[in-house]
């Protein structure tokens, strides 16, 4: 394997680690199977094929490799979950739907590197017995479509997917699947109910896990696309060493997507927990706009809980505990965790002292009620009502109170759904009345106080007659 070279303003940055971004935006690199086969490509699906399908699970456990798409559920014990006296058969499906806000890591693989997820994926899928796996691939990129395509006709030409692979006795089918189109759509059952060719309504869970009752209610292993990445390296590599990458129960490498108020946003391979949110924005995004300050950082994608920037946050536990400010925290599962907040989806976003604060919850607010899928009541109204009032903040038409109801509605929804949308769009309300009360209400006007609860005032009146002059180009008329 020739060492990388990569195109001009696309060098790595020193604090990088680039594993699974080895060969993206690489000088000479294309998505062909031969340009991959030249540097070793597939080596790893044949060490997997020489081993057990358990050993492979094993070494994925002793990574301690933990999911990329979100939730950073541990990825070998998720294999383990399919019943052990399953009849039926098992199916694998890579989440490529990539979709939270902020995040736009798994496009690149998609687009650059298809072979190194198709590698890893017919790995796993020896691993767990699928014989048919489905790579989900959001709407909105159909040029990755294509491409993933194109690899999957490439790598069967090859003998690395179809009958007997590489003489194996292994025989597994993959399949492109175009999203259809909504947020929804990523979240794992309501991608199953879409795969199957229905509405993407999510699943409640339990019983509907999907390592048991999953597609047509068989049992399935549903992975982000770039968990199924790692999991080549983990074969290379071998569980034990793989795990020595990042920090204990914070293992490997991770891609985390940088935006918002940062001189250079971008991502950036890093190894999980050993660079701090300081380190991130001022050394690798070039720091803040001049004269900037950091006003909050949102972690882990947009739903992700908010953190401010001048806040101290505890973390350990008695002799073990310390205090760090919001630069100084460590960029883990684990550490985002103990802070309030979470690793999430990986998507950091940054928000200087010029942002409103009620600007971007309503933003935020926004991208919610749109996506709901309206199957709960708490979601489908709630997620509208604080797009709503947070449109009124934004306006300057609400009163001091909304924002309490705002932080009542958001906790009305929180824990109270079929699926996790329900805290992705109740968290940002939640923390946002948390943690900036003073601005979201400084942006209210008091004289507005009890307006809504006295229709005959003239100010209630001209209140109402916004919100219905709002509505009209509403999908669904909620009366707040
Ligand atoms: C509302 C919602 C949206 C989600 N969107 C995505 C997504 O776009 N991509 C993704 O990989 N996971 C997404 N997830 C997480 C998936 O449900 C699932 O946990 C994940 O694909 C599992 O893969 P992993 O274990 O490799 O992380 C979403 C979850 C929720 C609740
Ligand atoms: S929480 Fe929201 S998105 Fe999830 S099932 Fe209920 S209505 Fe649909």
């Amino acid at each position: 394997m020739s060492e990388p070279t990569y195109k001009a303003g696309k060098q790595p940055h020193a604090n990088e680690y680039r594993l699974i971004f080895r060969n993206i935006d690489r000088e000479g690199w294309d998505t062909s199977i031969d340009t991959y086969l030249n540097e070793g490509g597939y080596g790893e699906l044949k060490k997997a094929l020489g081993m057990e399908p358990g050993q492979v699970t094993n070494e994925v456990k002793a990574s301690g490799l933990r999911g990329r798409g979100g939730a950073g559920f541990p990825t070998g014990v998720k294999w383990t979950f399919i019943p052990p006296n399953n009849t039926k058969p098992v199916y694998l499906i890579c989440n490529a739907d990539e979709s939270e806000p902020g995040t736009f890591k798994d496009r690149y693989i998609l687009h650059q590197d298809p072979h190194q997820l198709l590698e890893g994926l017919i790995i796993a899928c020896f691993a767990v017995g699928a014989h048919l796996a489905y790579i989900y691939i959001r709407e909105e990129f159909p040029e990755a479509a294509q491409i993933v395509e194109k690899a999957i006709s490439e790598a069967k030409a090859k003998g690395f997917l179809g009958k007997d692979i590489q003489g194996s006795g292994f025989d597994l089918e993959v399949y492109v699947h175009r999203g259809a189109g909504a947020y929804i759509c990523g979240e794992e059952t309501g991608l199953i109910e879409s795969l199957e060719g229905k509405r993407p309504y999510p699943r409640i869970k339990p019983p509907y896990f999907p390592a048991a009752m999953g597609l047509y209610m068989c049992p399935t292993i549903v992975n982000n696309v770039e968990t199924l990445c790692h999991v080549k390296h983990i074969v290379k590599m071998g569980g034990e060493e793989y795990a020595k990458l990042g920090t204990p129960r914070n293992t490997g490498t991770r891609i985390l997507c940088v935006s918002g108020d940062v001189r250079k946003p971008g991502y950036f391979e890093v190894e999980v927990g050993k660079i701090t949110m300081g380190q991130l924005i001022n050394d690798m995004c070039g720091g803040l706009k001049e004269g900037r300050k950091i006003k909050a950082v949102i972690p882990g994608g947009s739903s992700a809980k908010v953190l401010r920037g001048d806040e101290k946050y505890t973390i350990g536990k008695g002799d073990d505990a310390k205090e760090l400010s919001l630069l100084e925290i460590p960029m883990d599962f684990d550490t985002l965790m103990a802070c309030g907040s979470m690793a999430g989806s990986g998507g950091v976003i940054v928000i200087d002292d010029s942002r409103s604060i009620s600007w971007v919850l309503n933003n935020i607010n926004n991208f919610y009620a749109h996506e709901s899928c309206g199957q709960c009541t708490p979601c489908r109204e709630g997620s509208l009502w604080m797009k709503k009032i947070s449109d009124r903040i934004v306006a300057g038409t609400a009163s001091p109170e909304d924002v309490d109801t705002l932080d009542s509605v958001a906790r009305n929804i929180d824990g109270r759904t079929i699926c996790a949308f329900g805290e992705a769009c109740s968290w940002p309300t939640e923390s946002f009345v948390a943690k900036f009360r003073d601005e979201l209400t400084a942006d209210t006007k008091a004289d507005l106080s009890g307006t809504l609860l006295n229709p005959e005032s003239k100010l209630a009146a001209a209140h109402l007659k916004s919100q219905q002059e709002a509505q009209k180009t509403e999908a669904k008329p909620v009366a707040v």
